[in-house]
């Protein structure tokens, strides 16, 4: 039997295998180019940009926790034009798909830096960020309140031609009616999920640990939260569903694709293991040499229940 076809098309993004790397969690690609090799990733997920330069939240910012890590970095980025000029020339050397996570205060700044990116060659797809739990304006205002999300995601559609990849909050009793108005408002792929709001105390000061006092809780502990989400979004519409929460292995990523994740992306697990996106593609492609599949889109959605 000939190499399986890891290959997928991600409403419109072609990757060569379905494992890319979570926004935030591999910089803006010079951070790892050392380590691994950029071209052998499914797609490339930028930190989240903005229009304008963004500080993000004072430090104390991570702080590890028994199955994870609780960030509150507050999407601190360069801004959109420095981005362009500085960073994306570096990442399209690459033979990599480059799918930037984007991220605004209001609808117009998310239209905004929508339509700037846009303009610029080179980019596969635009990730947007409506989830994250580090600003006011992210989840709350955006994530978890229907009519915004939809509000954001319309606007954004009528400014860009790239696909668009709304990133869900892990909204536990919505996420149905998340994944259903994105694709009804014109999005191609979804991901999710984001982290979920977590705390951490210092006992001696009984004061929170973060600046921020809460962040996002991400890596193992979330796995079985973030599949069942994936599992019931992707029942719920036609376009493809990449599966984020906790991956470290290709067991974890295969468990995502058996649930009806066309893609996943490898978050967390960066920091501890770089290679980590690379070892589980080839684990994929070692489980379908094992139970004579040809493709991996036929594993996708599989679960039997
Ligand atoms: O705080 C942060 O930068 C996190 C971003 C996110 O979760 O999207």
């Amino acid at each position: 039997m000939s190499a399986p076809d890891l290959s997928v098309n991600l409403g419109g993004v072609r990757m060569r295998n379905p494992v890319m790397v979570a926004s935030g969690t591999f910089g803006y690609g010079p951070e790892y180019a050392d380590l691994v090799d950029l071209n052998r990733l499914g797609a490339f997920v930028v930190k989240g940009i903005s229009l304008d330069p963004w500080r993000g939240n004072p430090p104390p910012r991570t702080v590890e926790t028994a199955s994870g890590l609780i960030n509150a970095i507050g999407l601190q980025n360069p801004g959109a034009d420095v981005f362009l000029r500085d960073h994306l020339p570096f990442l399209r050397q690459f033979d990599v798909p480059v799918i930037v996570n984007i991220w605004g205060r209001t609808v117009e700044e998310y239209a905004a830096v929508a339509e700037r990116l846009s303009a610029a060659a080179g980019l596969a797809a635009l990730e947007l960020n409506v989830s994250c739990p580090n600003i006011k304006e992210g989840r709350t205002t955006f994530g978890t309140n229907l009519p915004m999300f939809r509000r954001v995601l319309a606007a954004v559609r009528l400014k860009t031609r790239l696909p668009l990849i709304p990133k869900l909050a892990p909204d536990l009793a919505q996420i149905k009616a998340f994944a259903q108005a994105a694709e009804e408002e014109g999005a191609d792929a979804l991901s999710l999920i984001n982290s979920i709001p977590a705390l951490a105390i210092d006992i001696e000061t009984r004061r929170p640990v973060l600046a921020n006092r809460t962040g996002g809780l991400s890596g193992p502990a979330i796995k079985p939260i973030a599949l069942k989400l994936v599992w019931e979004a992707a029942q719920a519409v036609k376009i493809p569903v990449v599966g984020i929460g906790g991956i470290a292995t290709a067991a974890d990523a295969l468990e995502f694709i058996i649930a009806g994740a066309s893609a996943v992306a490898v978050g967390t697990a960066n920091f501890t293991e770089p290679t980590t996106a690379l070892t589980v593609a080839d684990g994929i492609r070692d489980y379908l040499v094992r139970h004579n599949l040809g493709t991996v889109k036929e594993l996708v959605g599989t679960i039997l229940c």
